[in-house]
Protein backbone atom coordinates (compact mmCIF):
# COMPACT_ATOMS: atom_id res chain seq x y z
CA UNK A 1 0.00 0.00 0.00
CA UNK A 2 1.53 3.28 -0.53
CA UNK A 3 2.23 5.59 2.33
CA UNK A 4 -0.18 8.48 2.57
CA UNK A 5 1.79 11.42 1.16
CA UNK A 6 3.28 14.43 3.23
CA UNK A 7 1.82 17.70 3.02
CA UNK A 8 4.22 18.85 5.97
CA UNK A 9 6.22 20.80 3.13
CA UNK A 10 3.41 23.19 2.37
CA UNK A 11 3.03 24.58 5.96
CA UNK A 12 5.57 27.57 5.95
CA UNK A 13 3.07 29.06 3.36
CA UNK A 14 1.06 29.52 6.25
CA UNK A 15 3.93 31.42 8.50
CA UNK A 16 4.74 34.03 5.38
CA UNK A 17 0.51 34.31 5.31
CA UNK A 18 0.66 35.43 8.50
CA UNK A 19 3.52 38.12 8.38
CA UNK A 20 1.46 39.56 5.61
CA UNK A 21 -1.28 39.58 7.15
CA UNK A 22 0.26 41.40 9.93
CA UNK A 23 -0.19 44.66 7.91
CA UNK A 24 -3.51 44.27 7.57
CA UNK A 25 -6.43 44.85 10.21
CA UNK A 26 -7.46 41.52 10.70
CA UNK A 27 -8.47 40.12 14.03
CA UNK A 28 -5.02 38.97 16.49
CA UNK A 29 -2.84 39.21 13.09
CA UNK A 30 -0.72 41.73 14.24
CA UNK A 31 -0.67 40.16 17.51
CA UNK A 32 -0.24 37.20 16.39
CA UNK A 33 2.81 37.76 13.48
CA UNK A 34 4.63 39.52 16.02
CA UNK A 35 4.77 36.14 17.68
CA UNK A 36 6.05 34.39 15.18
CA UNK A 37 9.64 33.28 15.41
CA UNK A 38 12.17 33.66 12.78
CA UNK A 39 12.91 35.44 9.43
CA UNK A 40 9.90 35.26 6.51
CA UNK A 41 10.17 31.50 4.84
CA UNK A 42 10.19 33.27 0.75
CA UNK A 43 11.97 36.08 0.55
CA UNK A 44 9.37 38.40 0.07
CA UNK A 45 10.36 42.32 -0.23
CA UNK A 46 9.13 42.87 3.32
CA UNK A 47 11.55 45.48 3.64
CA UNK A 48 10.73 47.49 0.32
CA UNK A 49 7.19 47.42 0.62
CA UNK A 50 6.43 48.32 -3.49
CA UNK A 51 3.20 48.14 -5.19
CA UNK A 52 3.77 44.37 -5.69
CA UNK A 53 4.19 44.15 -1.44
CA UNK A 54 0.81 45.77 -1.40
CA UNK A 55 -1.26 44.08 -3.89
CA UNK A 56 -0.12 40.93 -2.34
CA UNK A 57 -1.03 41.87 1.46
CA UNK A 58 -4.96 43.10 -0.48
CA UNK A 59 -5.40 40.36 -2.14
CA UNK A 60 -5.12 38.29 1.05
CA UNK A 61 -6.61 40.61 2.56
CA UNK A 62 -9.57 40.30 0.34
CA UNK A 63 -9.52 36.76 0.63
CA UNK A 64 -9.96 36.42 4.35
CA UNK A 65 -12.86 39.13 4.52
CA UNK A 66 -14.53 37.50 1.64
CA UNK A 67 -15.39 33.73 3.87
CA UNK A 68 -16.65 36.41 6.81
CA UNK A 69 -18.86 38.06 4.08
CA UNK A 70 -20.31 34.52 2.95
CA UNK A 71 -19.99 33.27 6.52
CA UNK A 72 -22.27 36.03 7.90
CA UNK A 73 -24.82 34.84 5.45
CA UNK A 74 -25.23 31.42 7.17
CA UNK A 75 -26.64 30.96 10.84
CA UNK A 76 -24.63 28.13 11.64
CA UNK A 77 -22.57 27.65 14.56
CA UNK A 78 -21.08 24.73 14.08
CA UNK A 79 -18.35 25.50 11.83
CA UNK A 80 -14.82 23.52 11.00
CA UNK A 81 -12.32 25.51 9.05
CA UNK A 82 -9.79 23.33 7.21
CA UNK A 83 -5.57 24.08 6.90
CA UNK A 84 -6.46 27.21 8.66
CA UNK A 85 -2.70 28.23 9.01
CA UNK A 86 -1.90 30.59 11.39
CA UNK A 87 -5.56 32.37 11.31
CA UNK A 88 -7.45 33.25 14.28
CA UNK A 89 -10.66 33.70 12.44
CA UNK A 90 -12.29 30.67 14.95
CA UNK A 91 -10.37 32.77 18.32
CA UNK A 92 -12.77 36.00 17.08
CA UNK A 93 -15.92 34.40 15.77
CA UNK A 94 -15.72 32.73 19.28
CA UNK A 95 -15.15 36.17 21.37
CA UNK A 96 -17.83 37.59 19.80
CA UNK A 97 -20.65 34.83 19.91
CA UNK A 98 -21.25 32.43 22.92
CA UNK A 99 -23.25 29.98 20.24
CA UNK A 100 -20.29 28.96 18.10
CA UNK A 101 -18.43 25.84 18.45
CA UNK A 102 -15.21 26.42 16.35
CA UNK A 103 -13.11 23.68 15.27
CA UNK A 104 -9.95 25.25 13.66
CA UNK A 105 -7.62 22.43 11.91
CA UNK A 106 -4.06 22.35 10.05
CA UNK A 107 -1.20 19.71 9.97
CA UNK A 108 0.13 18.75 13.52
CA UNK A 109 3.22 20.69 13.79
CA UNK A 110 1.20 24.08 13.05
CA UNK A 111 -1.44 23.25 15.75
CA UNK A 112 1.50 22.96 18.31
CA UNK A 113 2.57 26.31 17.53
CA UNK A 114 -0.86 28.12 16.75
CA UNK A 115 -1.64 26.50 20.30
CA UNK A 116 1.37 28.24 21.67
CA UNK A 117 0.28 31.14 20.11
CA UNK A 118 -3.37 31.16 21.36
CA UNK A 119 -1.85 30.55 24.91
CA UNK A 120 0.36 33.48 24.31
CA UNK A 121 -2.05 36.05 23.64
CA UNK A 122 -4.08 34.99 26.27
CA UNK A 123 -7.27 34.62 24.11
CA UNK A 124 -8.75 31.52 26.18
CA UNK A 125 -10.32 34.01 29.03
CA UNK A 126 -12.02 35.97 26.69
CA UNK A 127 -14.08 33.29 24.67
CA UNK A 128 -17.40 33.26 25.02
CA UNK A 129 -18.07 30.24 22.73
CA UNK A 130 -16.40 27.17 21.83
CA UNK A 131 -12.80 26.76 20.04
CA UNK A 132 -11.19 23.42 19.60
CA UNK A 133 -7.51 23.29 17.65
CA UNK A 134 -7.05 19.92 16.20
CA UNK A 135 -4.85 18.59 14.21
CA UNK A 136 -6.30 17.17 11.04
CA UNK A 137 -5.10 16.11 7.31
CA UNK A 138 -8.10 16.92 5.28
CA UNK A 139 -6.82 13.41 3.02
CA UNK A 140 -7.43 11.10 6.00
CA UNK A 141 -11.35 10.31 5.92
CA UNK A 142 -11.78 8.98 9.33
CA UNK A 143 -10.30 11.47 11.11
CA UNK A 144 -12.35 14.15 9.06
CA UNK A 145 -15.02 12.25 10.50
CA UNK A 146 -13.94 12.05 13.81
CA UNK A 147 -13.75 15.95 14.21
CA UNK A 148 -17.05 16.33 12.67
CA UNK A 149 -18.86 13.90 14.83
CA UNK A 150 -17.19 16.10 17.83
CA UNK A 151 -20.11 18.84 16.96
CA UNK A 152 -23.29 18.36 18.69
CA UNK A 153 -26.80 17.72 16.48
CA UNK A 154 -27.31 20.64 13.22
CA UNK A 155 -25.68 21.85 9.97
CA UNK A 156 -22.07 22.64 9.45
CA UNK A 157 -19.92 25.42 7.73
CA UNK A 158 -17.13 23.96 6.44
CA UNK A 159 -14.53 26.71 5.44
CA UNK A 160 -11.24 26.44 3.79
CA UNK A 161 -8.52 29.55 1.96
CA UNK A 162 -5.36 28.37 0.97
CA UNK A 163 -5.45 24.39 0.32
CA UNK A 164 -7.34 23.26 -2.86
CA UNK A 165 -4.35 24.86 -4.76
CA UNK A 166 -1.81 21.99 -3.17
CA UNK A 167 -3.73 19.40 -4.13
CA UNK A 168 -3.89 17.35 -7.58
CA UNK A 169 -7.03 16.47 -8.97
CA UNK A 170 -7.27 12.83 -7.30
CA UNK A 171 -6.86 14.52 -3.60
CA UNK A 172 -9.14 17.22 -4.81
CA UNK A 173 -11.97 14.72 -5.62
CA UNK A 174 -11.34 12.78 -2.41
CA UNK A 175 -11.74 15.90 -0.26
CA UNK A 176 -15.20 16.72 -2.55
CA UNK A 177 -16.44 13.29 -1.68
CA UNK A 178 -15.49 13.45 2.45
CA UNK A 179 -17.16 17.31 2.42
CA UNK A 180 -19.82 15.89 0.16
CA UNK A 181 -20.38 13.28 2.61
CA UNK A 182 -20.66 15.25 5.52
CA UNK A 183 -22.77 18.02 3.96
CA UNK A 184 -25.55 15.28 2.81
CA UNK A 185 -25.54 13.58 6.38
CA UNK A 186 -25.56 16.57 8.77
CA UNK A 187 -26.89 19.62 6.31
CA UNK A 188 -24.48 23.02 5.98
CA UNK A 189 -22.49 23.90 3.44
CA UNK A 190 -18.61 24.47 2.52
CA UNK A 191 -17.72 28.06 1.65
CA UNK A 192 -14.11 27.81 -0.48
CA UNK A 193 -12.01 30.52 -1.16
CA UNK A 194 -9.83 28.70 -3.08
CA UNK A 195 -11.53 28.69 -6.71
CA UNK A 196 -7.93 30.17 -8.55
CA UNK A 197 -7.65 30.20 -12.01
CA UNK A 198 -4.95 29.28 -13.72
CA UNK A 199 -2.98 32.79 -14.66
CA UNK A 200 -1.75 33.71 -18.33
CA UNK A 201 1.51 33.89 -19.53
CA UNK A 202 1.41 37.68 -19.66
CA UNK A 203 0.21 37.45 -15.95
CA UNK A 204 3.07 34.96 -15.01
CA UNK A 205 5.20 37.25 -16.87
CA UNK A 206 4.42 40.37 -14.56
CA UNK A 207 4.40 38.97 -10.90
CA UNK A 208 7.55 39.32 -9.76
CA UNK A 209 8.42 36.04 -7.54
CA UNK A 210 11.43 35.42 -5.49
CA UNK A 211 13.85 32.60 -6.17
CA UNK A 212 12.71 30.52 -2.86
CA UNK A 213 8.98 31.69 -4.13
CA UNK A 214 9.39 30.47 -7.46
CA UNK A 215 11.23 26.89 -6.28
CA UNK A 216 8.07 26.61 -3.92
CA UNK A 217 5.25 27.27 -6.63
CA UNK A 218 7.04 24.56 -9.12
CA UNK A 219 7.83 22.09 -5.98
CA UNK A 220 3.78 22.19 -5.34
CA UNK A 221 2.98 22.27 -8.95
CA UNK A 222 0.44 25.20 -7.90
CA UNK A 223 -0.25 26.73 -11.17
CA UNK A 224 -1.15 23.05 -12.57
CA UNK A 225 -3.44 22.31 -9.99
CA UNK A 226 -5.75 25.71 -10.28
CA UNK A 227 -8.56 25.53 -12.23
CA UNK A 228 -9.19 26.03 -15.98
CA UNK A 229 -11.64 28.50 -15.81
CA UNK A 230 -14.29 29.41 -13.28
CA UNK A 231 -16.65 27.40 -15.84
CA UNK A 232 -14.46 24.36 -15.77
CA UNK A 233 -14.70 25.11 -11.77
CA UNK A 234 -18.04 24.68 -11.06
CA UNK A 235 -18.34 21.65 -13.23
CA UNK A 236 -15.39 19.90 -11.16
CA UNK A 237 -17.84 20.83 -8.02
CA UNK A 238 -20.51 19.77 -10.11
CA UNK A 239 -19.08 16.63 -10.65
CA UNK A 240 -18.58 16.07 -7.02
CA UNK A 241 -22.00 16.56 -6.25
CA UNK A 242 -21.69 20.14 -4.74
CA UNK A 243 -23.35 23.12 -6.51
CA UNK A 244 -22.53 26.78 -6.41
CA UNK A 245 -24.69 28.68 -4.17
CA UNK A 246 -23.51 31.89 -3.71
CA UNK A 247 -20.00 33.50 -4.86
CA UNK A 248 -18.36 36.28 -2.02
CA UNK A 249 -18.60 39.68 -4.09
CA UNK A 250 -15.26 41.73 -4.21
CA UNK A 251 -15.44 44.61 -1.17
CA UNK A 252 -12.87 47.35 -1.32
CA UNK A 253 -14.35 49.32 1.21
CA UNK A 254 -13.16 46.63 3.84
CA UNK A 255 -9.61 46.69 2.94
CA UNK A 256 -7.24 48.40 5.64
CA UNK A 257 -4.62 47.79 3.26
CA UNK A 258 -5.74 49.62 0.06
CA UNK A 259 -4.72 53.01 1.47
CA UNK A 260 -0.76 51.87 1.47
CA UNK A 261 -1.76 50.48 -2.35
CA UNK A 262 -3.05 53.62 -3.61
CA UNK A 263 -0.29 55.41 -2.32
CA UNK A 264 2.19 53.31 -4.49
CA UNK A 265 0.01 52.90 -7.43
CA UNK A 266 2.16 53.11 -10.58
CA UNK A 267 0.63 55.99 -12.92
CA UNK A 268 -0.27 54.26 -15.99
CA UNK A 269 -2.69 52.03 -13.37
CA UNK A 270 -3.87 55.72 -11.78
CA UNK A 271 -5.28 56.99 -14.99
CA UNK A 272 -6.19 52.94 -16.22
CA UNK A 273 -9.98 52.17 -16.61
CA UNK A 274 -9.54 48.90 -16.88
CA UNK A 275 -10.37 46.56 -14.03
CA UNK A 276 -7.59 44.62 -12.57
CA UNK A 277 -8.10 40.98 -13.94
CA UNK A 278 -9.31 38.53 -11.18
CA UNK A 279 -7.38 35.62 -10.49
CA UNK A 280 -9.70 34.32 -7.87
CA UNK A 281 -12.91 33.62 -6.69
CA UNK A 282 -14.74 32.53 -2.93
CA UNK A 283 -17.66 30.25 -3.45
CA UNK A 284 -20.31 28.66 -1.05
CA UNK A 285 -21.55 25.20 -1.90
CA UNK A 286 -23.88 22.86 -0.76
CA UNK A 287 -23.96 19.08 -1.20
CA UNK A 288 -27.26 18.51 -4.32
C1 LIG B 1 -1.15 28.66 2.25
S1 LIG B 1 -1.37 28.08 3.90
C2 LIG B 1 -2.94 28.76 4.28
C3 LIG B 1 -3.12 29.01 5.74
C4 LIG B 1 -4.40 29.77 6.12
N1 LIG B 1 -5.58 29.12 5.65
C5 LIG B 1 -4.34 31.18 5.59
O1 LIG B 1 -4.95 31.47 4.55
O2 LIG B 1 -3.67 32.01 6.21
C6 LIG B 1 -1.69 26.38 3.58
C7 LIG B 1 -2.00 25.57 4.82
O3 LIG B 1 -2.46 24.28 4.40
C8 LIG B 1 -2.03 23.34 5.35
N2 LIG B 1 -2.13 22.01 4.72
C9 LIG B 1 -1.49 21.56 3.64
N3 LIG B 1 -1.86 20.31 3.35
C10 LIG B 1 -2.78 19.94 4.29
C11 LIG B 1 -3.54 18.77 4.52
N4 LIG B 1 -3.41 17.68 3.75
N5 LIG B 1 -4.40 18.76 5.57
C12 LIG B 1 -4.54 19.85 6.35
N6 LIG B 1 -3.84 21.00 6.17
C13 LIG B 1 -2.97 21.05 5.15
C14 LIG B 1 -0.62 23.80 5.67
O4 LIG B 1 -0.12 23.26 6.88
C15 LIG B 1 -0.81 25.31 5.72
O5 LIG B 1 -1.10 25.75 7.01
Amino acid sequence: MQAPKDFSSVSPSAKSLLLMKGYTNIPYAKQAAALMPGPEVFELSFDEKDFWFWVRVMHFESRYWSIDQLLKQTDHTNILELSSGYSLRGADLCVKNKNIHYIDTDLPEVVATKQKMVTELELVAHLKGKLELLPLDVMNRTAFDDIISRFPPGPVTIVNEGLLMYLNLKEKETLCQTIHHTLKERGGCWITADVYVKRTAAMLATLPQSKGESAFMEQHHIEDNKFDSYDAAQAFFNDQGLELVKEAVFDPQILSVLPQLIKVLPEELRNSKERPPKIQATWLLRAK
